[in-house]
Parts: structure tokens; sequence; C-alpha cells
């Protein structure tokens, strides 16, 4: 099933898997997705159709975790452990330094993850490279462990050599495949030759993971032939206004190589589209956030942003006037380098504790190996550990800068405990903020300022406020959303803001222009209502895609 955004492809893989569970009583059904949250959406919907009774004969899930159980259970195939995201970093670290130490090392984790989204091995033209991915393969082997891309391709490499039986299902569906890489591609391949009805719902317009080797067009093309499929389309869309389908339209045929479709809107009544611009990204954040503030709580928003450092400047503009929000699919400004580094110095003034200074002298940037290396030295708080550094400090064998950073730190602090002892903790928080701002970045500094803000606002002791601050984003339910285009596929919103809409972040230089179209694409075609697209002038020109989607500023 081939279609454009909001005509109901999952809606129809739903209602399908209902209804094949419901008029057959015997055979079980597998859905595949690719999000944990789709997959628990997608399961409830179907349920809800057809009754819990038939929960025992419905499994659906993402491809990892079907394919997981799909080996667990199959005690031929000598599983071994699965390593968790850190532990597989670190193991390409070491692989790296040994191996590839004159390239970056995200090039290894690249052609780890390409390595391991084909069936047959490609050996890297590069020997570093190569050097590397051999020795990651040969010390997983060695340890009886597995990754998770492992997962999928043994799960394929068994069942082709029928050391494990396929899944024990009469019907596979899976929604998005436009994302399925060649390996999960040739998982449900497998299935198929084993007589098992495979109903795929896709749309090629919404491939946006060729960075993680999804085959977008070329592989609903290919596997449409391979199972002799008949392909069927949704000709109308359900979800957004007439105009700003029709832009989403406009915008998406510059794109050259995809699937003819008609698309037609079923909402006639023009929904309200806008195009700003503004001086700086910071002005953007606070027009959203005041805009949103002025109008009703009931007004369902999203915020979309090409990439996360976008977003975070929303999160601390919605944050600095209390407006509820729910930063969905990634890390919260708090828990991220900025916002944790001020947390932590914070924290080390209010309760003595080493890591936040530890995680201040890096940020202030000091050698990694010597902010280890002081991390060994005791003490019962942090100020008497600073007070041992300094007496202990071996001027031969390192540097005078990190001695000064040491110094005025360990100044800082005994000033900082004082003041908080005498409750002045908006003194301590412009202070603490300070001393990271002087030693870091234009960008980096104006973010700490916000955020001093926001503490400085909040009451009570510094621990409470620390609390309230990192807390805050993880309400769930209330307020706006706030995510990337990328983690937004598959839902939609009422009224959805696209910022950052500038040559350099859409389309991304990390990217080719078409992936980065689709993106954009995807963006607008989650509104159901209304449409903003806003640009920042200090960040770049207006996007190419304001213009290819012939949007145009407001005329009232
Ligand atoms: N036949 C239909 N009639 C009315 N509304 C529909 C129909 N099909 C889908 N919708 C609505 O359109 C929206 C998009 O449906 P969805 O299945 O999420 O689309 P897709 O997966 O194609 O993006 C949903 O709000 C859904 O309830
Ligand atoms: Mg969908």
């Amino acid at each position: 099933m081939l279609a454009c955004p909001g005509s109901g492809k999952t809606r129809v893989l739903a209602a399908r898997a209902a209804r094949l569970l419901s008029t057959n009583e015997r055979g079980r059904l597998c859905a595949v997705t690719f999000t944990r949250d789709a997959a628990d959406e997608l399961k409830s919907r179907i349920l809800a159709a057809c009754g819990k009774s038939n929960a025992v004969r419905l499994a659906v899930g993402t491809f990892h975790s079907i394919a997981l159980s799909q080996m667990r259970r199959n005690k031929n195939s000598g599983l071994g452990r699965l390593i968790s995201d850190g532990e597989r970093l670190s193991l390409i670290r070491r692989c790296w330094q040994q191996h590839a130490k004159r390239l970056p090392l995200e090039s290894i984790v690249q052609a780890i993850d390409a390595a391991k989204s084909r069936l047959e091995w490609q050996p890297s033209e590069y020997p570093e490279i190569e050097a590397a991915l051999q020795s990651y393969g040969e010390i997983l082997q060695a340890e009886g462990s597995i990754d998770f891309a492992d997962l999928m391709l043994q799960a394929v490499r068994d069942i082709q050599s029928k050391a494990m039986p396929p899944l024990s299902i009469r019907w596979l569906l899976v929604d998005e495949a436009q994302d399925m890489d060649a390996v999960q591609m040739e998982w449900v391949k497998a299935h198929a030759d084993q007589g098992i009805e495979i109903t795929l719902v896709g749309d090629d317009d919404q491939s946006l993971y060729s960075f993680r080797h999804a085959m977008g067009y070329e592989g609903l093309r290919h596997i449409s032939e391979y199972l002799s499929s008949a392909v069927m389309s949704l000709p109308i869309n359900y979800r957004c206004p007439e105009n700003i389908l029709r832009h989403a339209n406009r915008l998406i045929a510059h794109n050259a190589d995809r699937a003819p479709k008609n698309v037609e809107a079923f909402h006639k009544s023009p929904g309200v589209i806008d195009v700003i611009r503004l001086s700086d990204r910071w002005s953007e954040a606070d027009l959203i956030a005041s805009r949103i503030q002025a109008e009703s709580e009931k007004a369902q928003w999203a915020i979309l942003a090409r990439t996360n450092n976008i977003i975070d400047k929303v999160e601390v503009a919605f944050a600095d006037r209390n407006i509820p929000y729910r930063r969905m699919g990634g890390k919260s400004v708090w828990d991220k380098t900025v916002g944790s580094t001020l947390l932590g110095l914070l924290r080390s003034v209010g309760d003595g504790s080493w890591t936040g200074v530890a995680n201040a002298l890096y940020f202030a940037g000091m050698a990694p190996r010597l902010v280890n290396e002081l991390s060994r030295i005791q003490g019962a708080t942090c100020h008497e550990r600073l007070d041992q550094i300094i007496a202990e400090y071996d001027h031969s064998t390192s540097p005078k800068s990190d001695e000064t950073l040491l110094m005025s730190l360990h100044d800082g602090m005994h000033n900082w405990v004082d003041q908080d002892k005498r409750e002045r903790q908006a003194l301590v928080i412009h202070a603490v903020t300070a001393w990271l701002a002087d030693r870091t970045t234009e960008e980096n500094e104006a973010l700490l300022r916000r955020l001093e803000g926001i503490l400085c606002r909040l009451n009570g002791s510094l621990s409470a406020r620390l609390m309230k601050a990192a807390s805050r984003s993880k309400a769930v339910g209330k307020g706006a959303a706030i995510m990337t285009l990328h983690a937004a596929k598959g839902l939609e919103f009422s009224n959805v803001w696209i910022l950052g809409a500038e040559e350099g972040n859409l389309p991304h230089s990390d990217s080719t222009p078409e992936e980065e179209r689709r993106l954009f694409y995807v963006g607008m075609t989650r509104s159901k209502n209304r449409l903003i697209v806003s640009s920042a002038a200090k960040e770049g020109s207006a996007s190419r895609y304001i213009t290819e989607s012939e949007l145009k500023p407001c005329q009232n």
C-alpha cells in the first residue's frame, strides 16, 4: 500500500490486522514498525478494533524486538549476549584507537553501521577502517556477544540456512516500510518465502533515514516486484487542510525519483499559513513561546526543527515563561552538556559533591586525563579535595593554565558556599554561571545566561531549584510538543511551527537536498490546521524549500 501522508496508512494497517484476526479463527499475526511508541500505539489500535481476546495471536513490535524474541525462542541459534549502546561505543572506541586514530571516530561508527545494514560483507576501501571493523567483529565473537545490528543479520542468516524456523504466523504487516534497510527487507522476504502473507504500508516521500541505510523508493520497488504484490494507493489525505497539502505537494514535486501519486485533500477549508523571518535564533524561540502563551491552553502545538540544538533554545524560551511543554524523542536541555554542567556545579556548591566540579573543569577546558587523575584524590568534600589538589600541584608535569583554572574554581567555591549559607541563592547562581560563561563559546554563553535567568526566577534553596528545573521537562501529557522533524513522522497536530528554515539547516549541510526536502515535507504534512515556518537572518538565507513550496507571509 503506497500512499501519501495522512491518507490513513496506519489506520488501514490496523483495521486490516483487526479484520484478519476477527474473521479467522486460526492463525497468528505479526505487525512491525520502527519505534516502540509507534508499536504500542498500533497494538492498542488493533486490539481496540478486534477485541482483547485476540491478543494471544497478535505480536506487535519493532524489527529488533520481534527478531530478539524470535531468536530467544529458538535454542539452536546460540544467541550471544546483547551489548548495550554504551558498551558498543566503548568497544568501537578501543578499535578506533588501535587501528584508525588518524580518522574521526564517527567514520568507524558509520562504517560499522553500513557494513551491518547489508547481508554480504563489503570490505572498506580504507585499510584502517577495515582493520577496525575486523577487530570489532573479532572482539564481539571472542566475548560471545552481539550488537543490535547483529540481531537482524543473524535472524536472517539462521532462517535462510534453516537453523531457525521463521515466525509461526500467517500474516506479517509492516508500517513505514520505506524505512526498511536491506537486512530488514531480507527478513521480510525470508518470511514471504515460507508462504506468509505480507502487507507493506509506506510512502517513499517520507523516507528520512537513508543515513541509516533505509532503502526508500528503490526498496519499495524491489520488494513489491519480489513479492509480485498488488500495489494499492490511498489517494485522499484526511489530515491537512487543502492549501497546506497543496504547498507540500509543490515542494515534494521537486524530488526526481519518487512514486507517482495523486493526492487530494479531504478537508477543503483552508488552514492558516504564515512565514516569518526574525533576526536571530533566540528571537525566533521567544516569539514562538510568547505566541503560544497568548493562546488558549487547549490549542495543540508541535514545534519542529532540524536539530536538537535548535530545539534546546525553544525549550529554554518555554521554561523561561513557565509554559508547559513536552520534549519528545530527545534529551532535555538540562540533561545536555551546558545544562548539566551548570546544574552539577551548583549541586556541588550545595552538597560538596565532586562530580559537578570535575565536569566543570572539563567544560572549562582541562584535559580529560588530568580531570580523571584529580578525581582519584580523596577528600570528604569537593572543597577539601580542591585544597588538597592545589597543595600537591606538580608544576613540572602539569600546565600553568590548569593551575590557574583550579585556583579560580577553588576561590569561587569558597565564595559561593559562603553566599549560599547566607541564602543568597540568586547571587550564587549568577556567579557560578559567570564562571562557566567566561570559559566557553559565545553560543554556550548565551544559553548559560538564559538558564541562569530561569533558575533565578525559581524560589527556594539551591537544591529545590535544581530539582524543579530538571523535572519540568519530564512532565507528560500537557503543553506544546517540542521535537525534531525526524521524531515527528507518523504524528499529527492541530498547529505546527517549523523553525530554523535556513539554508544550511534545512537543507542541512550533512545531508542531500532530496532527503532534506522529504523532511520538510513530513514537517508540513503534520498539520491539521495551522502551519508557521520561521527562520533567522543571522543563521542564513531563508530555506529554498519556502520558495519551492510557494509559501508566503500572511497578508493580514
Ligand atoms: N477514511 C478516513 N476517514 C476519515 N478520517 C481518516 C480516514 N483515514 C484516516 N483518517 C484520519 O486521518 C489521519 C491520518 O491517519 P493515519 O493513519 O495516521 O495516516 P498515515 O499513516 O497515512 O499518515 C488520522 O487522524 C485518521 O484518523
Ligand atoms: Mg502512519
